[in-house]
């Protein structure tokens, strides 16, 4: 049976000044996940948030945190990311020198575990783990930035990547991360995701009316 359709908005398109109110909107806006990115400028040339902000964010909504860790190395800060508040820690492959000890790790305290493949990242390199871990992040965009392109040829990938879910028999929940909008929602969950992060989709389509643009991914 077919998993229903989630949508994880990004905070990262959100107003920083004022984030807790931008997640009780979303909430109540009706959103599955809140999409938290996190960025040191050195695995990804960007920065934004860290453990301490999460830690402040998260009193306000009992939603599903969706935490994606674009840092390396990765694992001394997990615990801090767990304490503050994830519900899903996900990882990038080559952000960690062992990726079955960072899995193991996030595992230790009681989280669910991602894997992200980056546009060029092979599936391959996530293979062998997929008995373990409970979500597959597939970018859709070069990690780094809020509002870029759709890279189409990401399509075939979320197909090969969900007839190995299949033909393993696993559980797994396939997310689509960077550029998702109305016109591209579709083929991405055709192609077997069942969760989309957006930003600036949500944020900024229709005039911010943030039930519409969840509603509207969801139903298309
Ligand atoms: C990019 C981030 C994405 C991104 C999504 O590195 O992981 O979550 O912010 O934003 P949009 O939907 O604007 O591409
Ligand atoms: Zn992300």
């Amino acid at each position: 049976m077919s998993k229903s359709i989630k949508i994880s908005p990004s905070i990262l398109s959100s107003n920083f000044s004022k984030l807790g109110e931008e997640i009780i909107s979303l909430d109540k806006a009706g959103a599955d996940y809140i999409h938290v990115d996190v960025m040191d400028g050195h695995f990804v040339p960007n920065l934004t948030i860290g453990p301490d902000i999460i830690k402040n964010i998260r009193p306000f909504t009992k939603k599903i945190f969706d935490v994606h860790l674009m840092i390396s190395p990765v694992d001394k800060y997990i615990p801090a990311f767990a304490k503050a508040g994830s519900d899903i820690i996900t990882f990038h492959p080559e952000a960690t020198e062992n990726s079955g000890n960072t899995i193991k790790l996030i595992k230790k305290h009681g989280k669910k575990v991602g894997m992200s493949l980056k546009p060029t990242s092979s599936v391959n390199l996530i293979e062998n783990y997929l008995e373990e871990i409970d979500l597959v992040l597939v970018m859709s965009v070069e990690p780094g930035f809020g509002g870029q392109k759709f890279m189409p040829e990401i399509i075939e990938k979320i197909k090969k990547l969900k007839e190995m879910v299949t033909n393993k028999g696993v559980n797994i929940d396939i997310e689509v991360d960077g550029g998702i909008n109305f016109e591209n929602c579709k083929s991405v969950t055709d192609a077997g995701a069942n969760i989309l992060v957006s930003g600036s989709t949500i944020f900024k389509s229709n005039n911010g009316d943030l039930k519409k643009n969840i509603e509207l991914l969801r139903s298309t």
